[in-house]
């Protein structure tokens, strides 16, 4: 049984939190409803509180207590703007700012509202946190015509929330390290060779790990957007302070996400080079392969996952003979030819490649595949 703060903000789909609330209860979890004043104009706290079976008694703060899950539905365009930039102006907003687990946000908006790029930004701010959503889906709208903007069904909503629990804790005591962003090489103290690498899919499989109660180091290298909190941070620039970091670290599981240089400029100027007509012809020489290095040196019981950016098929079969050839458990194969994901993207799709199969993980947000890459590394362990 799980606390769920099902929190409900000022939209029509308002009186589907009420059958949200129904299925939680049903499943034996508790229930603890937060309005916010504009939802309080469609359903009252009376009629959540006695489907939640809530009779009160409860501490003044309860929205402040400690929840497994929350979720938000509906979620109004204004509520996620809300999230996205940290206001904390009413019971929903305040209990999101103040929680600390899993996320749910089910957002139901008007079409036009949907497709605004503020709103987009805001969602992807907040999927980039960790969040995750459902819907909204194309169908018929509110206030008449149809769009997509409409609040997902509510056994939609709950089995989002169901998932979220049921890997809630699942890898307590494991110490993973993962290794994220995109190495830079100098080539004098200002200059260096460096990669589109922004560290997002790094970044949400440490939120991921964590979620589910791992010990997570991050070795950041570079990152073009905030590590998630409750995270051991070792932050480094080049491929070889990476490599330190990762091979002289004890794990139970090593992703390396990182875009790790494989070739270094050989000599380095100390200072800044001056511009001069001649040519600069540079000298690179190979970096150590990190992961490669750790399948060789592994202990056992170790599981090592390794990353490859290729292209199309043939990319695809060069990512096969890499789990042989580099001695590790999983490779995360990700097609860099598709438009949209992959580098410096939100979004990600990839295949998971291990002895005892491949998983495709379709297109969607880099906090669901970091969920589907954990959930095939927990399996693996099992
Ligand atoms: N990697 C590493 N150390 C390096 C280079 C890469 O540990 N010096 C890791 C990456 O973090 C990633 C995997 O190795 O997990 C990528 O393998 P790599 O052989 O570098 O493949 P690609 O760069 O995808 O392809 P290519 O073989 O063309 O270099």
């Amino acid at each position: 049984m799980a606390r769920i703060l099902v929190g409900v903000s000022g939209g029509i789909a308002a009186y589907k939190a009420c059958e949200l609330v129904r299925l939680f209860v049903k499943a034996g979890h508790e229930v603890v409803p937060v309005l916010t004043p504009a939802a309080e104009g469609f359903i009252s706290y009376q009629t959540l509180n006695a489907l939640a079976r809530r009779s009160g008694g409860a501490g003044p703060y309860p929205h402040l207590e400690h929840a497994d899950l929350f979720v938000i539905a509906p979620a109004t365009a204004n509520t996620l703007a809300k999230l996205a930039g940290g206001i904390a102006d009413n019971l929903v907003t305040e209990s999101a700012l103040a929680h600390s687990g899993p996320l749910v946000l089910a957002p139901a908006m008007n079409a036009r509202m949907w497709a605004n790029p503020a709103t987009q930004e805001n969602m992807r701010v907040l999927r980039e946190r960790g969040a995750r959503t459902v819907g909204p889906e194309e169908g018929e709208l509110g206030e008449g015509g149809s769009g997509v903007g409409r609040m997902s069904e509510p056994e939609a909503i709950f089995a989002c929330c169901q998932e979220l629990l049921a890997a809630f804790d699942s890898l307590a005591g494991t110490r993973i390290l993962i290794s994220a962003g995109g190495t830079r090489e100098p080539l004098d103290s200002v200059r260096f060779l460096g990669n589109r690498s922004s560290g997002r899919m790094g970044v949400a499989l440490a939120a991921e790990a964590a979620r589910r109660g791992a010990e997570v180091t991050l070795v950041a290298a570079n990152l073009s957007v905030p590590a998630p909190g409750g995270i051991e941070l070792v932050e480094v620039a080049s491929a070889a302070a990476l490599a330190d970091a990762v091979l002289g670290a004890e794990a139970d599981v090593i992703v390396m996400s990182a875009a790790v240089a494989d070739y270094t400029p050989a000599a380095p100027e100390s200072g800044k080079r001056h511009k001069t007509d001649e040519n600069w012809t540079l000298e690179l020489e190979p970096t150590t392969d990190v992961l490669r290095e750790l399948g060789r040196r592994r202990h056992k019981g170790q599981l090592l996952v390794g990353f490859a950016a290729d292209e199309g098929d043939a990319g695809l079969e060069r990512a096969r003979e890499k789990l042989r050839e580099k001695k590790v458990d999983l490779i995360v194969f990700n097609d860099i030819s598709q438009p949209g994901i992959g580098f410096d993207a939100d979004e990600n799709a990839a295949v998971l490649i291990s002895k005892a199969g491949e998983v495709v993980l379709s297109k969607a947000p880099k906090s669901k595949i970091a969920a589907g890459i954990l959930d095939e590394i927990e399996r693996l362990r099992r």
